[in-house]
Formats: C-alpha cells, sequence, structure tokens
C-alpha cells in the first residue's frame, strides 16, 4: 500500500503540493492524470525518498518515508521499481548493464551468463531484441530508451512499480504493447503501481482507478467510469479534451 498524507512540498516559495492525500491500495494499479508541471513527478519521487517533504508523509509498505532512516529507505527502493520520466540510464554503460545494475546484491553475483538470459528477457516483455543489451544508451531511439528503463525497473522483481510517463514518445503500437504489460504486471503478479501519464488512453487502459492532480492537490480519484461521469468541471475538462486531442492524432 502507498499512502500519501497532506504531503505539501514547495520550491524556491513556489507551493507545488498543497496537501495530497491519496491513498494506493495493495494490488491496484492506479492512473495519476494532471497538466503538465503540477507536480506528478515530485510527487512519484516522493515514495522513494528522492524528495523530502515539507509537511506530511508517504507511508511506502508500511515505512514512514519523512521519517525513513538511509538504510530503510535502501530496503524500500529495494522493493519499489521507479520508471523515470526521462530514463535515466547509465550513459557509459551497456543496456545489459544498466539492468543488471537494478538486480539485487545476491543475484548480481549469479554467473554473469544468467543474468543476461534473465535481461534478455526482460527486453523481450518491453518488446525489444536481444541485441539491444550490447548497445549503449546514445544508441538507442528515445522510445527505445523508455522500454530499458521499464525493463530496468521490472530487474530486481518489484512489489512497487511507479512510472512516470511510460508511454510518452512511443509510437501507438508500442504504447500498446507496454500498457498491456502494466496490466499483466498489476493482474497476474499483483503488483501495486502508480502510472503518471498524459495518455488518457493509457489510463483507462491501465487504471483500476485514475486520479486527477490539480493545483496541488488531487482534485478526483474514482474509477474509469466515475470519472467519465464526475459532474466537477475541472475533472470534465481534463477528460473531454484529452479525448478530444486522442480522437484528432488517430
Ligand atoms: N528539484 C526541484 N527543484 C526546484 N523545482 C522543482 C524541482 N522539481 C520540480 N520542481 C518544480 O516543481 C513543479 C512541478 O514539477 P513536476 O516535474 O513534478 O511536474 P509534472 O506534473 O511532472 O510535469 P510534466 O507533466 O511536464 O512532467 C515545476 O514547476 C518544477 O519546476
Ligand atoms: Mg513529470
Amino acid at each position: 500500500m502507498i499512502e500519501y498524507r497532506d504531503l505539501h512540498k514547495t520550491f524556491d516559495g513556489q507551493p507545488v503540493l498543497r496537501g495530497v492525500d491519496l491513498l494506493v491500495r495493495e494490488g491496484e494499479t492506479l492512473a495519476l492524470l494532471g497538466p503538465s508541471g503540477t507536480g506528478k513527478s515530485v510527487l512519484l519521487k516522493h515514495a522513494i525518498g528522492l524528495l523530502t517533504p515539507d509537511r506530511g508523509d508517504v507511508i511506502v509498505d508500511g515505512t514512514s518515508i519523512a521519517a525513513a532512516s538511509e538504510a530503510e529507505l535502501l530496503k524500500v527502493r529495494r522493493r519499489v521499481g521507479y520508471v523515470f520520466q526521462n530514463a535515466a540510464l547509465f550513459d557509459s554503460l551497456t543496456v545489459a548493464d544498466n539492468v543488471w545494475l537494478a538486480q539485487d546484491d545476491d543475484r548480481c553475483l549469479r554467473p554473469r551468463e544468467d543474468c543476461f538470459c534473465e535481461a534478455e528477457e526482460l527486453l523481450r516483455r518491453v518488446n525489444l531484441d536481444a541485441a539491444v543489451l550490447r548497445m549503449m544508451p546514445a544508441q538507442l531511439s528515445g522510445g527505445m530508451r523508455k522500454r530499458v528503463g521499464i525493463a530496468r525497473a521490472m530487474a530486481s522483481q518489484p512489489s512497487y512499480l511507479l512510472y512516470d510517463e511510460p508511454t510518452t514518445g512511443l509510437d501507438p503500437v508500442n504504447a500498446q504493447h507496454i500498457d498491456a504489460l502494466i496490466r499483466e504486471l498489476g493482474q497476474e503478479l499483483g503488483v501495486t503501481s502508480i502510472v503518471v501519464t498524459h495518455d488518457l488512453d493509457t489510463a483507462f487502459e491501465v487504471g483500476d482507478r485514475i486520479a486527477l492532480l490539480y493545483e496541488g492537490r488531487i482534485r478526483f480519484c474514482g474509477t474509469p467510469d466515475e470519472i467519465l461521469t464526475s459532474e466537477d468541471p475541472v475533472v470534465q475538462q481534463f477528460v473531454r479534451r484529452g479525448r478530444v486531442g486522442a480522437a484528432a492524432l488517430a
């Protein structure tokens, strides 16, 4: 379970999060929508202690992130896979080494050949050829980097996955492939996830529930049916604009 409790964060005098309350239930996939620059990435980073709240807390799997020691934070990070918005690969390492680095210490002690097979399987799941393992990040397209970032987040077999814009910049076929993978990880392996996305199709495809972050707070959180029938004009405008935008692109 991931629980945001009255989370506040201000940067340079500018409040970004103004009291976020949000509960992500065990085994649930929650899609998080919100305008650009509204604090979605900031919200996600708090869950693994990359940012510290000014006020409030995030409880991840029973651990208070605000009160956690470095050792406790490390323990949380082992259980939580994080897909960074910009992939955040190590540019001087091969794709294979990028994926291996995400594995647990004892798993890294295994024969390199085993790790290679496992990394190959992870790449296959994100629709990438095994040959990509030997490449350097600079040789990859933006969409490929994104998919390697997802493979890396899955490498330590986490119980929680936090995806920051997993399908942005991907072509529709690969976006659908990633949507299906996110769904599968949730449904078959019981992974608890937050999926930050601009893509309304992804939100509806993967989200057991959908939340809207607006002006620093959670404006709405409910099922896909509930968001479609919400009478809140802000929610309506967001959903309608996204749908019209998606239709125009189709
Ligand atoms: N480390 C930081 N230091 C200062 N300001 C920051 C920092 N991280 C984020 N911000 C600011 O917080 C605000 C929210 O940023 P954030 O990246 O969370 O937005 P977002 O909702 O993820 O946007 P997008 O949809 O474009 O990815 C922005 O104004 C950003 O400039
Ligand atoms: Mg962001």
